[in-house]
């Protein structure tokens, strides 16, 4: 279950939510627990996390050094102990420009330096409604993976994030969202193999909060959530996690 804080939480707050949760979490080999938070707070949270929690980022550039004025590169996010960033989230995409080949170098990097990445994918309300799902996110999956080996795929999470369901208070039906996450399984498994498919992780994302999270999270297809405005509040957020149980 990942929380995705985006630009949410000065310091007092993240530290207060950590220390609300920290206690409370399942263990890990029952559930991986999550926080993907604002770079400037990353290093205050691994000092505080408990043993059940892991924290991530929300986003890195792909260079390891350089004159890239504002970018964090996968170097600083390993030296601060994140263990996994969003990669190629739909704001990222559309609010920054992001295209489907830095996105698949950030992947790159990402696993490169051994961090997780949690890749997004997901389509718009346009391509629902001209019935292109399926083949978008198709396309999204090859161009964002391609050189990835089959020995690193395991090591990316992928998240199925319908842009329209986005901080928009609507959710995939779980028969919706069942469809495209089996579909994403699908294509691990001609791009990989059956094992792979079998073992990657794959989330919902898009308005997932406690009065919808059970009946997408029984769904076989889908492993966990990539949550955003729900995720703000511990109480919330730790239902969560524990409906992951
Ligand atoms: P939301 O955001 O839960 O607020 O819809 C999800 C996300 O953007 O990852």
């Amino acid at each position: 279950m990942v929380a995705n804080w985006k630009m949410n939480k000065t310091r007092d707050d993240a530290l207060a939510f950590i220390y609300a949760i920290n206690e409370n979490l399942p263990s890990c080999d029952k559930v991986d627990t999550v926080i993907c938070a604002p770079s400037i707070l990353l290093r205050d949270l691994v000092k505080r996390q408990g043993d059940n929690l892991k924290i991530g980022a929300q986003n890195m550039y792909y260079a390891e050094f350089g004159a890239f004025t504002g970018e964090i590169s996968p170097v600083m996010l390993q030296t601060t102990g994140v263990e996994y960033v969003i990669v190629g989230h739909s704001e990222r995409r559309s609010l920054f420009g992001e295209t489907d080949d830095m996105i698949n170098k950030k992947v790159k990097a990402a696993v490169e330096h051994n961090l997780i990445p949690i890749l997004c994918v997901g389509e718009t309300l346009e391509q629902r409604e001209l019935g292109i799902t399926s083949s978008v996110i198709r396309k999204q999956l090859e161009n964002a993976l391609e050189g990835i080996p089959s020995k690193d795929i395991n090591n990316v999470v992928i998240a199925y994030e319908p842009i329209w369901a986005i901080g928009t208070g609507k959710t995939a039906s779980s028969n919706d969202a069942e469809v495209e996450c089996k579909n994403i399984r699908e294509a691990i498994k001609e791009l990989y193999n059956a094992l792979a498919a079998d073992e990657i992780r794959i989330l919902y994302g898009g308005s997932m909060k406690p009065s919808n999270a059970k009946e997408l999270l029984k769904m076989p297809n889908i492993d966990g959530g990539l949550v955003g405005g729900a995720s703000l509040d511990p109480n919330s957020f730790l239902e969560l996690v524990k409906d992951c149980l």
